[in-house]
């Protein structure tokens, strides 16, 4: 393996928790119009799986959110490089993201959702990382509580690399 990385979540327990957020998901939505916005390109990898573990029917329809500058910049500017096709008014939507960091671009995203007057707007993240927050927001699904490490694998990527890997590991910065 790449001496980079160091392994925090294995394909399996990845997998167990997907399977149960799915099963957790389908029971609170039973009979509603779920929507679930895959936001990309991390959160592509699990948007997949979770949909897989879905028992009810969902539509699904994807975002593309950028922010400018690092990661460490708090400025929070954001802007949407592509747009939903799908009309949200009305509907249950579960917004899927892959981390929860600072919560800038999520809190962006929400502000503008909820513009759009959908029925329900909810959060299911896979990865949460409290420590890091600078603006609070709603988490109401989540798949695993992480340090403040980077992490890459299972979508997230280090500049564009590693987003296949089946775990997720531990990022360390020579
Ligand atoms: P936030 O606005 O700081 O919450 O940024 C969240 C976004 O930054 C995520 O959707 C990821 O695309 C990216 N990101 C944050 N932390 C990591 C990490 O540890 N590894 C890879 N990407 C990350
Ligand atoms: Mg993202």
């Amino acid at each position: 393996m790449d001496r980079k990385l160091k392994v925090v979540l294995s394909p399996e327990e990845t997998s167990i928790r997907v399977q149960q957020l799915g099963e957790i998901i389908s029971r609170d939505y039973q009979g509603e119009e779920l929507v679930l916005i895959s936001v990309l390109r991390g959160s592509v990898f699990f948007a997949v799986d979770l949909c897989r573990s879905l028992t009810i029917p969902f539509s699904i329809d994807f975002i593309s959110i950028s922010r400018y500058g690092e990661r460490t910049n708090s400025t929070g500017v954001v802007r949407i490089t592509k747009d939903l096709d799908i009309n949200i008014a009305d509907k249950d939507v579960l917004v899927v993201e892959d981390i929860v960091d600072t919560g800038l671009s999520l809190s962006y995203l929400l502000r503008n959702l909820k513009t759009r007057s959908p029925k329900t707007l909810k959060v299911c993240t896979f990865l949460n990382v409290e420590s890091r927050r600078i603006v609070n927001v709603p988490v109401d699904y989540k798949g695993f509580d992480l340090p403040d490490i980077f992490v890459v694998g299972y979508g997230l990527d280090h500049n564009e690399k590693y987003r296949n890997l089946q775990y997720v590991a531990e990022y360390i910065k020579e």
